[in-house]
């Protein structure tokens, strides 16, 4: 589908929105609803990703927000989370664009704008993100946004899964970093 010429809106979480924004991030990572999109995390892991009072955290932590993207009905496309390492590294995470919505682009607008949040509230700029070692397709798509494998791995937290487990017992993550001054970031006008 194409979402080139979607209006998207986006703002900052607050602990409010956890309660919708749960079931939005699992649809996207985990379970059947997931597999409506190219890439998900269904065959590695048969838990909840996370619940609301995780979500909530993430929210609430200084120098961490959760961006959320609604299209012109207010109806939520997609999110991310961003936050700012004590050594002024941007990191994000919990990237998921609504399964029927994927590949038409939203996720190339949300990356390139959690991008220039990080550099425009807390002026990074580099970015780091960690992406399951499993996922070729993934680690491709982040090379085509400017990504670069580091080659530090980081081990997969098996014990912090939310009510469920993992499928697989080899998973760890591999941390990719991008330089935004190498790659100057597009101020996003959403
Ligand atoms: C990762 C995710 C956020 C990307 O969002 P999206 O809206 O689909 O992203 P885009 O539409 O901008 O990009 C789609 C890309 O997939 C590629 N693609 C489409 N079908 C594909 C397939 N079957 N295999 C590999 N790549 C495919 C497209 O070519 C496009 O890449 P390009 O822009 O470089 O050409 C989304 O897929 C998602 O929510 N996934 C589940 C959660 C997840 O895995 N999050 C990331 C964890 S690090």
């Amino acid at each position: 589908m194409s979402n080139g010429s979607l209006d998207l809106n986006f703002r900052v979480a607050v602990a409010d929105d956890a309660v919708e924004l749960q079931p939005f991030v699992r649809s996207a990572y985990r379970g059947e609803s997931s597999r409506k999109g190219w890439t998900t995390e269904a065959d590695l892991l048969a838990d909840e990703r996370i619940d609301v009072e995780g979500l909530k955290e993430k929210i609430t932590t200084p120098d961490s927000a959760v961006l959320l993207a609604t299209d012109d009905a207010g109806v939520l496309v997609a999110c991310c989370e961003v936050a700012k390492s004590a050594d002024g590294v941007g990191y994000f995470g919990m990237f998921a664009v609504d399964p029927d919505r994927q590949g038409g682009g939203l996720g190339r607008r949300v990356l390139e704008y959690a991008e220039g949040y990080c550099s425009r509230v807390w002026g990074v700029t580099k970015m780091e993100m960690s992406v399951i070692w499993t996922r070729e397709e993934l680690i491709s798509w982040y090379v085509r946004r400017g990504y670069k494998k580091t080659g530090v791995q980081k081990p997969f937290p098996y014990a912090e899964l939310v009510n469920g487990v993992a499928l697989r017992d080899d998973l760890y993550f591999e941390v990719m970093e991008k330089d935004l001054t190498a790659d100057p970031v597009v101020s996003s006008t959403a």
